[in-house]
């Protein structure tokens, strides 16, 4: 199968130019570009399809590198599943998705490993790629993760939050990170000091304040600070990069800043709630349930303008969505009545790239050339996928989105793709759409239907961390 994209406008993280672009099975073939030849000059070639991009952006599918299908976690589950969550990710521009697979207590990573596989295999509509949760540090998990690096999944995530669920004390982590400086993984921390959160949780809901509200409350930003601190200095000590996941406070912000003036590889991502919603949003009563997610919605001042600085200046380098979607209804309601029961997560891959765009782009934050970075070449690089993914290049995969800047769209629950029962930006309009979806030189989404296929979703071999070791 041969596709021709005609006369877009390449946009990538370096700059952009019009062009045409031939897919030639899963690959990009030729890029037809002044002054190889005039443009156009691939339009003579026999093809099977000519997609006339002429106005619109030709970007390389953007990539998520922080996503919970089937999540287990607060006593449910999150509920999309491989099929459902990377069929919305489609819709939204995503090709690639990194999951989080999850060792139970325990158990053994290659449990864990071979648990996600069995979810995403034959269900998967676009390629992904999995991180694992540690969530014991020993000899035996400590061996393993040099043969899980080897196998193409050489990230590992720790928490330094959620005590009796996912919690590592400080030594656990230091040993995981002495680990990935022999084996060339990545450590990538949630960073929040999850004790003394618990301390302030329990006095308020023994003051009687129960409502999700309270859950902003109790995790300070300067908890968040502190870890992220704490777990930079202890990567620095193991002589190893780190990424922070999720950053949502100007107080971590501040800690990766101030490694990265030092010389450290310390990297983060946010996403977009940290960027769009805020601690308001956790008030009206239980309907803030529907936000209730960790780190938690910040005020608006000062961490909104701190965040997008960040992404600017490349103290932040990955926009990310953190999806964990869980229903408001049933699943959220486990939380009536005390917050600390509310099951944390929230859903967003499929709006990511649009809000990013609408809220980046066209506010005049950021340039459509930084968008792609942040969504896609940016995670590519930092997580051993370039130039396979994150890239308009010969020999890259066809995963490409034709994105329309101009057409609007409203967000709804309504219309969504996500498999859940309600949308954090609820009739939000945004300008920026993607209407063609390729995912290795196949058409998935065209004009808002899928076309894609349960199953054709790869698992993403990835590379260790040379670029975070590299930067
Ligand atoms: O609230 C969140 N972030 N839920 C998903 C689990 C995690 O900590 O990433
Ligand atoms: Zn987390
Ligand atoms: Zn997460």
């Amino acid at each position: 199968m041969r596709t021709l994209i005609a006369n877009g406008t390449i946009v990538t993280a370096d700059g952009s130019y019009v062009a045409d672009v031939l897919v030639d099975g899963e690959t990009i073939a030729a890029i037809g570009k002044l002054p190889e030849g005039p443009l156009g000059a691939l339009a003579g070639i026999a093809v099977d399809e000519t997609i006339d991009a002429t106005g619109k952006y030709v970007i390389p599918g953007a990539i998520d590198v922080h996503t919970h299908m089937e999540l287990p976690f607060g006593g449910t589950s999150a509920k999309d599943t491989f099929e459902s969550g990377t069929r919305a990710a489609a819709f939204g521009g995503t090709t690639t998705i990194v999951d989080f697979a999850v060792q139970s207590r325990g158990k053994s990573l290659r449990d864990g490993l071979d648990t996600w596989h069995a979810k995403a295999e034959g269900n998967a509509v676009v390629d992904y790629g999995f991180h694992m949760i540690m969530s014991d540090v020993n000899d035996d998990t400590l061996a393993e993760m040099d043969t899980l690096v080897a196998e193409g999944v050489p990230d590992f995530k720790l928490f330094t939050a959620y005590p009796g669920v996912f919690y590592s004390p400080d030594d656990h982590v230091f040993r995981a990170m002495q680990q990935t400086a022999k084996n060339g993984g990545l450590i990538m921390m949630h960073a929040e000091n999850g004790p003394a959160i618990d301390v302030v949780a329990a006095r308020l809901v023994a003051d009687g304040k129960t409502d999700p509200y309270y859950h902003g409350v109790a995790r300070y930003p300067i908890f968040e600070g502190e870890a992220t601190n704490r777990v930079i200095r202890l990567a620095e000590a193991a002589g190893v990069p780190v990424y922070i996941v999720h950053l949502s406070a100007k107080d971590a912000l501040d800690a990766v800043r101030g490694a990265r003036d030092r010389g450290a590889p310390a990297f983060a991502e946010t996403c977009p709630q940290y960027l769009f919603l805020s601690l308001d949003d956790l008030g009206n009563g239980f309907e803030g349930a529907k936000f209730v997610c960790s780190p938690p919605l910040r005020e608006k001042d000062p961490h909104w303008e701190e965040l997008w600085r960040g992404l600017v200046k490349d103290d932040l380098q990955v926009v990310s969505t953190d999806h964990c979607p869980f229903d408001f209804h049933e699943q959220k309601e486990l939380g009536r009545g005390d917050f600390r029961k509310i099951p944390n997560g929230l859903p967003g891959v499929e709006d990511r790239v649009d809000l990013l765009h609408d809220g980046g782009v066209i506010q005049g934050r950021i340039s459509r050339e930084r968008w792609v970075d942040l969504i896609s070449t940016g995670p590519a690089k930092l997580f051993g996928m370039y130039p396979r993914k994150g890239a308009i290049a010969v020999g890259s995969d066809a995963d490409i989105v034709v994105y329309d800047p101009g057409r609007m769209r409203t967000i709804s629950a309504k219309t969504h793709h996500m498999d859940v029962d309600y949308s954090c930006y609820e009739g939000w309009s945004v300008q920026g759409a993607s209407d063609v979806v390729l995912s290795r030189g196949t058409v998935v989404v065209r004009d808002g239907a899928f076309t894609g296929t349960r199953g054709a979703g790869r698992f993403v071999k990835r590379s260790a961390a040379d670029y975070a070791r590299l930067a």
